[in-house]
């Protein structure tokens, strides 16, 4: 059974090539009915429910994939396949039921990544900046943890006799990912480098250390972080000259190590490298540790692609792993840098972010059964992040919207941040982005350009202008 959270457009694969414009075939009534045919047949086909017990259950978290990231995503999707896009269908589009969530956390309207991921994965509305505790624990307060730890369907389904998982594109102890198996009141306790002084003395944990020490064995790990896994000195195995990438741990312990003795006899393999990681044969492996960066992965369009595995890779293999349990197995799969790359207003790449994700979705359904796998795909929240501007069909997904700006009258990108890093004066005025190539990885998008007054902008030049949150940190 597969679920998403965003709604489904029809069932059609169209081969044109002519852009701008639309292919002939859709200037004929009969072929709207015909596909609304199609589609309604579909639905009803889907009266005949699926009502097997999942053996095997994944979630796929998109962080910061509201509803306009997908859609930009399916026509950025469509548009890599030559396509106009808009027709395109995402894996997710293909999944046959949708819902929409309300993702507010106990204490935020906006809600974060570490108290949203404590709603879907341990059932419990939380604060805030917190993981794997419920709203009783107040943000960075150690002493409010106790008492109020509250634990995840990925401890559920190991308690269970299940394998788990855990594949994410930012370090393995971020927030999303850390909800599922650490207890913390603050989520940048990466390691106790980050913890103050007295919530040590207090006897809170960081979270490196937990995803160790709260669940025996999760069977599969794969992302970033290496850094706090490594005693404070320690140059980093890939890039050893690099001092800002040196190990975090003030307890001196190596978590790597401790996790490579603990596994000798028990199949386990660590990898830091995508070549260790596509040679290693699933079949000879029950644990996998593979922490490939000393902090997050670096974007899919930015990617080495000797050196660090797709999210698709790490799916592949993940499932290949843990598909070998009769009891069967849960694995989380976070697309996280869709949330980055929207921060830094980098519309591209964080719609890559999400397309790789797709692709990741599409392996999974290669490799797993409807009938013994429940797949569902969501976002914790959304971004400042609009498209619009009456484009025309096909017009590139990052392009110019086609007439100028009713304020200004200088052209305006079709994809605008309402907050965010992207605004820009030039002489006092907005910069006229008809020269700027738009089709580079690091543009910062514009922000708020029809609706800033005058005298606001320059109030504010070079930051945030519609809203009070500015999304220049990574969250
Ligand atoms: C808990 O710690 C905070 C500081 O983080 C302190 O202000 C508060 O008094 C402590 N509460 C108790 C009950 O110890
Ligand atoms: C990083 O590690 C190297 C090698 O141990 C050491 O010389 C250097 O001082 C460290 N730098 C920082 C910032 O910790
Ligand atoms: C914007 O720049 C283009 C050329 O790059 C120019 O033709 C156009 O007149 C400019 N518009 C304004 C309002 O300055």
């Amino acid at each position: 059974m597969k679920v998403t959270a965003l709604i489904i457009l029809g069932c059609l694969v169209w081969e044109g090539t002519a852009k701008p414009g639309f292919p002939e075939q859709e200037k004929d009534p009969e072929f709207w009915k015909e596909w609304a045919q199609r589609t309604l047949k579909n639905a009803l086909t889907l009266q005949d429910l699926n009502k097997n017990v999942a053996k095997n259950i994944i979630l796929f978290l998109g962080d910061g994939m509201g509803i306009p990231t997908v859609t930009a995503a399916r026509i950025l999707k469509g548009q890599l396949n030559g396509q106009n896009g808009e027709e395109t269908q995402l894996e997710m589009d293909k999944f046959p039921y949708v819902a929409l969530s309300k993702t507010y956390n106990t204490n935020a309207q906006v809600p974060d990544s570490a108290g949203t991921a404590t709603a879907y994965l341990c059932g419990v509305k939380a604060n805030e900046g917190t993981v794997g505790v419920n709203a009783a624990a107040v943000k960075s307060q150690c002493n409010t943890t106790r008492g109020n730890e509250v634990t995840s369907i990925l401890k559920w389904a190991k308690d269970a006799g299940k394998s788990v998982g855990i594949v994410t594109t930012t370090r393995v102890n971020h927030a999303t990912p850390s909800a599922a198996y650490a207890h913390c009141v603050e989520r940048d306790w990466y390691s106790d480098g980050e913890m103050p002084d007295e919530a040590l003395q207090s006897g809170c944990k960081d979270i490196a250390r937990q995803l160790f020490e709260n669940i025996p064995d999760i069977d599969v790990i794969m992302g970033g972080g290496r850094k706090y896994m490594y005693p404070r000195n320690t140059p980093d195995v890939e890039y050893p000259g690099d001092k800002k990438h040196n190990g975090t741990r003030k307890d001196g312990r190596n978590l790597v190590k401790e996790w490579t003795d603990r596994m000798k006899d028990k199949r386990g393999s660590y990898v830091w490298n995508r070549k260790d990681l596509v040679s290693l044969n699933p079949n000879n492996v029950d644990y996998l540790l593979g922490l490939f960066e000393p902090g997050d992965l670096p974007y899919e369009l930015e990617r080495n692609k000797e050196t660090d595995p797709s999210l698709t890779e790490m799916v592949d293999v993940a499932i290949k792993i843990l598909k070998k349990n009769e009891r069967g197995f849960y694995l989380l799969v976070e697309g996280g840098r869709i949330d980055h790359g929207h921060h830094d207003g980098k519309a591209k790449l964080a719609l890559h972010e999400a397309v790789e994700m797709d692709r990741a979705i599409t392996r999974a359904g290669l490799l797993t059964s409807i009938y013994d796998t429940l797949s569902v795909v969501t976002a914790d929240h959304s971004h400042v992040f609009s498209f619009g501007g009456y484009t025309h069909r096909g017009n590139s997904i990052f392009g110019l919207a086609p007439t100028m700006s009713d304020i200004d009258q200088k052209p305006f990108t079709s994809i605008l941040y309402g907050n965010g890093p992207g605004f820009k004066l030039v002489n006092g005025a907005r910069e006229n982005v008809s020269a700027v190539d738009y089709t580079s990885h690091s543009l910062a998008f514009l922000v708020c350009l029809i609706t800033i007054p005058q005298h606001r902008s320059k109030q504010l030049p070079g930051t945030s202008c519609c809203s009070l949150e500015i999304g220049d940190s990574w969250r």
